[in-house]
């Protein structure tokens, strides 16, 4: 599409036609009302990223097991980028942003709709910035700011879209302890002493994601977990 509002809206939209497939994938150069996770926006430049919402029918998952589409999606992306950079420059941090050089390449969005105790119905929305020349947050980067070289977005979408594919199949043959490995091999701050806060600032080490997507952490105090919105990371 050459322009549209946001498109994990419209493959919401989508969702509601009783004819609808897995696999349909909505794109747009140019996004005008993105949406970001804990009700952010999300601003991407006309024509220079990749704006995209992936639908997929997890059925097999349980509502328990959700974390597996931010595991699967988080590596899909990460393998794309790095396809491009140093390997080690580009992590996960939890639970699914993909740093670039430690500053933020891409966003994702994951929105689930559940019957009873399955998913039925996933959204995968994804922000990749690949030829965005100025950011306007700090912590924010593309791969052209961090390698100068600019990309052809249809080739970048294929291989993103393969990765993807990859990824969901595995997931879908039950290999979940060899997709925790992964997403833990490439996890920012894994097996690290770092900064972060809650109610409190406190040096934590991460050591492992639970199968319902809490972060774990030592601390002086012993082991804490943590849910999305209860830790930020300190650079
Ligand atoms: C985040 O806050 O990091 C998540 C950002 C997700 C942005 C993508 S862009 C394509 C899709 N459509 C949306 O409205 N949001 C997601």
């Amino acid at each position: 599409m050459p322009s549209c509002h946001s498109t994990n809206d419209i493959a919401l939209q989508i969702l509601k036609k009783p004819d609808t497939r897995e696999g349909v994938v909505i794109i747009t150069d140019d996004q005008t009302a993105g949406r970001g996770q804990r009700g952010n926006g999300w601003v991407s430049a006309p024509q220079s990223n990749l704006t995209l919402s992936v639908v997929l029918k997890p059925t097999f998952l349980q509502a328990a097991d959700q974390f597996f589409l931010n595991i699967i999606v988080s590596l899909a992306v990460r393998k794309m980028i790095s396809a491009y950079t140093e390997e080690s420059d580009v992590k996960v941090k939890w639970p699914n942003d993909v740093l670039l050089n430690q500053k933020k390449v891409a966003g994702i969005l994951i929105e689930n709709t559940l019957q009873r105790s399955s998913i039925q119905w996933s959204v995968i929305g994804m922000g990749v910035n690949i030829n965005q020349q100025n950011l306007d947050l700090s912590k924010a980067t593309s791969l052209f700011k961090e390698t100068r070289d600019t990309h052809e977005l249809p080739i970048l979408f294929e291989q993103l879209i393969v990765f993807l594919e990859n990824y969901y199949l595995k997931l879908k043959s039950g290999k979940k302890e060899e997709l925790k490995s992964e997403y833990l091999q490439h996890l920012f701050g894994f097996q690290q002493f770092r900064k972060y806060r809650t109610e409190y600032l406190f040096d934590g080490k991460i050591i492992d994601v639970d199968h319902t997507g809490r972060l774990i952490l030592e601390t002086v105090k012993g082991e804490i977990s943590f849910d999305f919105k209860e830790i930020e990371f300190i650079y």
